[in-house]
């Protein structure tokens, strides 16, 4: 099994490779922010619980995610090649309670590649998918919120995987091509 997490600021570009790391590696893309949004639109109890959270840019309670994330890896298709996480672990919690999570299920991770992007790209590339994509939290002050939270809650998970020896940094600036080159050679080194 290829577990594949990826990581990095909001506007990082994490769902767009995502979607070039499943085309070539055959993984399962979960995506913590696309699982919350649908359960938003829905209208339910508690998509409103979550739209609470997520348009003022705060992080989603961590047992709620574990708990939606626990309920995702259960249900992977039979013969499946592995998974991509993409927003997921967000706080060392997270990270700790996915460990667990896949050990016991005698799974692990096995890299996570953390997408480099600085902060006026990111603002910059945010607020131009705003303009079309209905997101609640694309706005300058959301956007500025989670930066903040990402910074709080979020960079220490870096630390967490490096410990772990799993940690991989690459450049998150430059066509999509040439980025998913970078994050495909560093898939093939952990395998
Ligand atoms: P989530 O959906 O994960 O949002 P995010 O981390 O803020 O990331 P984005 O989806 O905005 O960006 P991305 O890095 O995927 O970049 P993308 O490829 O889209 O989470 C939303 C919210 O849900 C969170 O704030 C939180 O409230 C909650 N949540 C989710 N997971 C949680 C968890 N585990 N715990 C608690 N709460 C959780 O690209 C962005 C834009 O840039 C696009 O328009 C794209 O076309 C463009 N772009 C991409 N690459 C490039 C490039 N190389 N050059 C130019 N433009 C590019």
């Amino acid at each position: 099994m290829l577990n594949v997490i990826i990581c990095g600021a909001p506007g990082s570009g994490k769902g767009t490779q995502s979607d070039f790391i499943v085309k070539k590696y055959q993984l399962t893309h979960l995506s913590t922010g696309d699982i919350l949004r649908k359960e938003t639109a829905s209208g339910s109890k508690f998509g409103k619980l979550i739209d609470s959270y997520t348009s003022k840019g705060e992080l989603v309670p961590d047992e709620l995610m574990v708990n939606i994330l626990a309920k995702q890896i259960d249900s992977l298709p039979a013969g499946s090649k592995g998974v991509i996480l993409d927003g997921f672990p967000r706080t060392v919690a997270q990270a700790e309670a996915l460990e667990k999570m896949l050990a016991e299920r005698g799974q692990k991770t096995s890299i996570l590649v953390d997408l480099q992007v600085g902060k006026e790209e990111l603002i910059d590339r945010l607020l131009k998918r705003g303009q079309t994509s209905g997101r609640s939290d694309d706005n300058l002050e959301t956007i500025t919120k989670r930066l903040e939270v990402y910074e709080e809650k979020t960079k220490p998970v870096s630390a967490y995987y490096q410990k772990l020896d799993k940690y991989t940094p690459v450049n998150g600036i430059g066509t999509l091509e040439e980025i998913f080159d970078r994050i495909d050679i560093a898939i093939k080194a952990c395998r």
